[in-house]
């Protein structure tokens, strides 16, 4: 039997029949599922050439390590925790490998990230939830699908959001606050004072915003793949590292749909 879904022909925004091995719109553009259950829904030619789609698999282990941890648990705590009246579908966009959305309290939990490595774990790991391949710029979801949209430290559209989102539903943001581990940073530069500066105002257009602070104190291993999980692992050479105690300092924005 077919089941039902969110996600739409990302070519002309038409339903898709979905099957065991493939979906398809009334317009004959056909998708094929991959083993793993989930479909690719990125268009060729969309994404500007300089765009390298997602993480590396090392980065992408070193997360899963990290976040089966524990150690980001407020965050997915406090992300259920305003999810938990979204009465319908909800979304991750670019949900990586899938740790957020399992903590999602809904019936029907979908996740897209332009990774197909990141949405190949995520499919393996959560088979309850719908799975595919996209970019968060241009998502292929249904107009008014989803009761519940939500990002974490990933690129969103509070537009697509609104699009999405049935009225009344919910959107959520997770991103860096100005102390987000800071003590894995390059030394303070110009570019750190302007950053922090930044990061220290509310997300744009949050109807809510609190910052949720706290200190780890990791394992050896578990900083290790913390460092490795982010951009920082790219900034050696300006002196940044992985250490074992660390803040972590994130604002957590919501907001509704109004119309
Ligand atoms: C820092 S990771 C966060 C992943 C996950 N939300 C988490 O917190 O564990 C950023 C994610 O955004 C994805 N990403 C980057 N650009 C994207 C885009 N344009 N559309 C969808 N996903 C994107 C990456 O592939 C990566 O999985
Ligand atoms: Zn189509």
């Amino acid at each position: 039997m077919a089941r039902s879904t969110i996600f739409v022909c990302p070519h002309c925004g038409q339903a898709l029949h979905e099957s065991q091995s493939s979906a398809q719109c009334p317009n004959g553009h056909t998708f094929d599922r991959a083993k793993e259950g989930y479909l690719n829904l990125l268009v060729a030619g969309r994404l500007p050439s300089s765009v390298t789609p997602g993480d590396t698999p090392d980065s992408l282990q070193a997360r899963r390590r990290f976040l089966s941890g524990g150690w980001y648990q407020p965050i997915a705590t406090a992300v259920t925790d305003l999810l938990r009246i979204a009465n319908g579908p909800v979304l991750d966009v670019g949900c990586g490998e899938g740790f957020y959305l399992s903590h999602i309290d809904a019936d029907n939990t979908y996740g897209i990230d332009i990774s197909k490595k990141a949405i190949q774990m995520a499919s393996k790991a959560y088979p309850m939830s719908q799975f595919a391949v996209a970019s968060s710029y241009r998502l292929p979801v249904d107009n008014s699908s989803c009761a519940g949209v939500f990002t974490v430290f990933a690129p969103h559209s509070l537009s697509e959001y609104q699009r999405i989102l049935i009225p009344g539903g919910t959107w959520v943001t997770v991103t860096p606050g100005p102390h987000h581990l800071k003590e894995m940073r390059p030394s303070r530069d110009d570019t750190v004072e302007e950053r922090e500066q930044r990061r220290s105002e509310p997300p744009e257009h949050a109807m809510h915003a609190e910052r949720l602070q706290f200190t780890l104190d990791l394992t050896q291993e578990a900083a290790v793949d913390l460092f490795s999980m982010t951009p920082l692992r790219w900034q050696t050479a300006a002196h940044a590292r992985p250490v074992i105690e660390v803040s972590v300092d994130v604002w957590i924005a919501s907001g509704t749909n109004l119309m």
